[in-house]
């Protein structure tokens, strides 16, 4: 039978806030920023389908299972956990998988908030005309310049972590969900647009092909844990974020319906992003590995050149910083429900102390790009031959962080917990799709991520 517990922190008002706010989470810089740069250095199209894969059979049933332990839960991802070893009479360490999802969050936080600052600072550059008529190598320049410079870097990723901070203070509801249901469409007309001028203007069905015709010979084992990493990232998961969401979802809402929504939509932006991207790189002679200043050596460039591009350029912007600003907030969220709930912090001072600690650990990646860049860490490992700071802490959290996560999840939700508490839980009835469910969730989430973690290890 279902609990009746009630999260402290209040509800969503309807199921399409949570798929809202959920979405909000999902869209972020992981799919219009990351998704293209990772798909152009690890090959494109193989890269592509793999993503496509572990969004179906992996993060789609993690998806569900986290929201459920979060509803189940109904408090921070620790206590949750907590909460449910207790019940189902499991080990209480579980939940230090709670407590792993906010270290996760934190870092991850501390570099998205950095490159959420590059998108702030473009909002200007490209509102003020400043693209108009560049070619690559121009708009490049403007790029290396940007990044260079740690000031400027410190900045804007002070001005972005102090917005983050002040919606978390406020609490999740309220502002959030309203200013997700105008943005997310008007970033889905942006992006269709987009792809409308490198339809009419770009080396499309170059692109096309780059990113759809799958060519095996062009990944690696470690382009297959890049791709499997992204599927977590890109859909919020494997840290509780989507945890804590799912504490807030109202118990009749169908979280299978809900989960299957949110990916959807994640995909299709991530799709559209590489779509208005790559005719623009291939048009212009670019290369498509050039790492994490894709976007920004790119669809400025567009800007420069069509109607109307610097008031395009800067709505564009502005949209991705929404966008990330509404994921920033999931990646923090975790951490402040638990210092209400177990530190009895207020809201404000809990958003404040992570904020502030997160802003910190930023310093990392803000100097990656400039004066530390040529810090290789771990320098003797041949795939981390070329890994700034910031390629190392990407990589841990969601290459390694996230799928482990993940795997802990599947584990929990689909061993532990007992049958009935998640047919329960799910509401789906018995027949097909649960099972189905639970299948993924049992069998093929560990087994895929533990083979290719493994598969992984064999390249170091
Ligand atoms: N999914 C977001 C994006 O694609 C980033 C994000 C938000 C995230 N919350 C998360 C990633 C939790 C991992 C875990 O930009």
């Amino acid at each position: 039978m279902a609990t009746d517990r009630q999260s402290i922190h209040g509800q969503w008002s309807s199921r399409l806030a949570f798929i809202l706010a959920a979405t909000g989470s999902a869209v972020g810089l992981g799919n219009i920023w990351k998704f293209p740069y990772i798909a152009g250095e690890n090959g494109g199209g193989a890269f592509v389908l793999v993503y496509l894969l572990c969004i179906a059979v992996i993060g789609i049933p993690i998806m569900m299972a986290e929201v459920m332990l979060g509803r189940r839960g109904r408090q921070s991802p620790i206590n949750t956990m907590d909460t449910l070893a207790r019940e189902e009479k499991v080990s209480s360490h579980w939940k230090w998988l709670g407590g792993a999802g906010m270290l996760a969050g934190f870092l991850i936080l501390s570099y998205y908030s950095v490159i959420a600052g590059w998108a702030l600072a473009y909002v200007f550059r490209t509102g003020s005309g400043l693209f108009t008529g560049l070619t690559a190598d121009g708009v490049q320049s403007i790029f290396n310049n940007l990044v260079s410079e740690p000031e400027r870097l410190l900045a804007w990723h002070t001005i972005f972590m102090v917005m983050t901070m002040f919606v978390v203070a406020r609490g999740v509801s309220g502002g959030l969900e309203k200013a997700v249901r105008m943005l997310m469409p008007a970033l889905f007309v942006l992006l269709f647009v987009l792809v409308g001028y490198a339809w009419n203007s770009g080396a499309f069905q170059q692109a096309a092909m780059f990113l759809f015709q799958p060519d095996f010979s062009r990944i690696t084992a470690n382009g297959v844990l890049i791709a499997m990493g992204h599927a977590f990232f890109t859909l919020s998961l494997g840290m509780g974020a989507i945890m804590v969401y799912g504490s807030y979802l109202p118990q009749n809402a169908s979280i299978a319906r809900t989960s299957i929504a949110v990916a959807l939509m994640d995909t299709l932006v991530a799709l559209l992003a590489g779509l208005a991207i790559f005719p623009i790189v291939f048009a212009n002679g670019l290369e498509p590995g050039v790492g994490p200043g894709l976007i920004f050596q790119t669809l400025p460039i567009a800007f420069g050149h069509m109607d109307g591009g610097a008031f395009f350029g800067m709505l564009f912007f502005i949209l991705l910083v929404f966008a990330a600003w509404t994921s920033a907030i999931s990646l923090i969220e975790p951490a402040v429900a638990w210092l209400v709930e177990n530190r009895g912090m207020t809201r404000v001072f809990a958003a404040v102390a992570a904020g502030l600690a997160t802003w910190v650990f930023g310093l990392l990646t803000v100097f990656s790009f400039n004066i530390w860049s040529e810090v290789k860490l771990l320098s003797a490992i041949p795939v981390f031959r070329d890994s700034t700071l910031f390629d190392l802490l990407d990589y841990l959290t969601a290459n390694i962080m996230l799928p482990l996560g993940g795997l802990l999840i599947a584990i929990f939700a689909a061993w532990k917990m007992s049958r009935a508490s998640s047919v329960d839980e799910l509401a789906m009835g018995e027949r097909f799709f649960y099972p189905l469910w639970r299948f993924l969730v049992r069998y093929i989430t560990p087994v895929a991520v533990i083979i290719v973690f493994l598969s992984a290890i064999d390249i170091l």
